[in-house]
């Protein structure tokens, strides 16, 4: 049996992961410090998949701590690093913050690998590194511009640090650019759990829908789109998630063309904020209330993926549409509310 460590593996997009890993019949460690999730997502990870994964509470930016656990740990086949702070207005806020949770992690993470001989890495970028692409659908080859958040530029430096670390030694790395991961689990019993007030749309929808928040905002109805509203790559998280397994067994079956890769992971199609409402009003029944307002600072008109070089060579495609996204979103939200009761 084939052991996985997943940083970051109580998070969102971790913990659906971990599931599908399991599934696939790979054994799971779990490191996470919590600072984003919770110890109970072990119990929702059992229920579903009937395993409960190994976890250790740490923090990855702790180079002592992560040194000791990688020594405690040598023999791993691979590790998916999720494990990163990713809040944009946070990190334009306490930027150190993030330079030191997401760059430190991954540079104790790597320096664990190389020094147990742990040979495979999958590690989550983003869209973001994109920023406004003057070509659309975005492939992996368009330059990367500046970013425009510290958040934004961990993931550049980040990927810039694994391209030379695979040159000097024998990890290799497969880096994944999601584009927007949203809904959750069929069970409901895993989900998005953002901490305040989200700053994301899909949270936001379903908050205002239960009646957590009052009104949505939709930021801009004056851009050069469809219908006036910003347009992105919205991808259900267990598509995700199904993508790092197929990550994974392409580097334990030495499948890679080089030493590091790097895939786009959406859907290819651009929908628009009015788009993601409707299906949202659609599937869940319920009418939104929410205004069309100014634009929000630092935000592009429009992106979606060139999905062609994950299609061919991963031999992985998004399955679900908008509409399974939307719906799986709001039982999420209608199990948390169940839970608070
Ligand atoms: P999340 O916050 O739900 O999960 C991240 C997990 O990492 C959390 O459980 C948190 O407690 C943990 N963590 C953070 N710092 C840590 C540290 N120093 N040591 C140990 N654990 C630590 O976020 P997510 O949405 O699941 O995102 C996972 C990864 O994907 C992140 O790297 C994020 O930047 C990236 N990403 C997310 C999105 C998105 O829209 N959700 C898009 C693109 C990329
Ligand atoms: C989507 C659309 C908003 C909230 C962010 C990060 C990016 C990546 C994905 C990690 C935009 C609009 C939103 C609201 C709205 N994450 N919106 N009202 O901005 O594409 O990207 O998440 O890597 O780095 O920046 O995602 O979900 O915030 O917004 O109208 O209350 O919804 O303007 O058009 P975004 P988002």
């Amino acid at each position: 049996m084939k052991k996985i460590l997943v940083t970051g593996g109580t998070g969102y997009i971790g913990s659906h992961t971990v599931v599908e890993l399991q599934r696939k019949g790979y054994e799971v460690l779990i490191v996470d410090n919590l600072s984003n999730s919770r110890l109970d997502v072990l119990d929702n990870i059992e229920t579903i998949s009937g395993i409960r994964p190994a976890f250790e509470q740490l923090d990855l930016a702790d180079g002592k701590l992560t040194a000791e656990f990688f020594q405690r740990n040598p023999s791993l086949d691979g590790v998916i690093h999720f494990a990163a702070f990713k809040a944009v207005g946070q990190s334009v806020a306490d930027p150190l913050m993030y330079y030191r949770n997401n760059l430190y992690s991954l540079v104790n993470v790597l320096q664990g690998m190389k020094d147990n001989n742990i040979q495979n890495l999958v590690f989550s970028s983003s869209c973001t590194v994109y920023g406004q692409p003057e070509q659309l659908p975005v492939n992996e080859k368009a330059p990367i511009q500046k970013a425009w958040s510290p958040y934004g530029n961990t993931k550049q430096m980040s990927e810039e640090i694994i391209e030379f670390t695979v040159k000097s030694c024998d990890v290799k790395a497969i880096a994944l650019r999601y584009f927007n991961p949203i809904g959750a689990h069929e069970s409901a019993l895993i989900g998005e759990l953002p901490l305040g007030t989200p700053n994301n749309l899909m949270p936001f929808v379903t908050q205002t829908a239960i009646g957590i928040r009052e009104c949505l905002s939709v930021f801009g109805g004056d851009y050069d789109t469809p219908d006036g509203t910003a347009v992105r790559d919205y991808i259900h998280v267990v598509d995700i998630a199904q993508a790092h397994v197929v990550a994974v067994e392409r580097m334990l079956g030495d499948k890679g063309k080089s030493n590091f890769e790097i895939f786009n992971l959406g859907t290819g199609n651009g929908l628009s904020v009015l788009e993601v409402i409707n299906s949202f009003e659609k599937t869940s029944g319920q009418k939104l209330n929410y205004k069309i307002v100014d634009r929000r600072s630092g935000d592009v008109e429009k992106v979606w993926a060139d999905t062609t070089f994950a299609n061919q060579e991963l031999g992985w495609k998004a399955l679900k549409g908008l509409d399974e996204m939307t719906l799986s979103a709001w039982k999420w939200e209608l199990r948390l509310a169940e839970i608070k009761k």
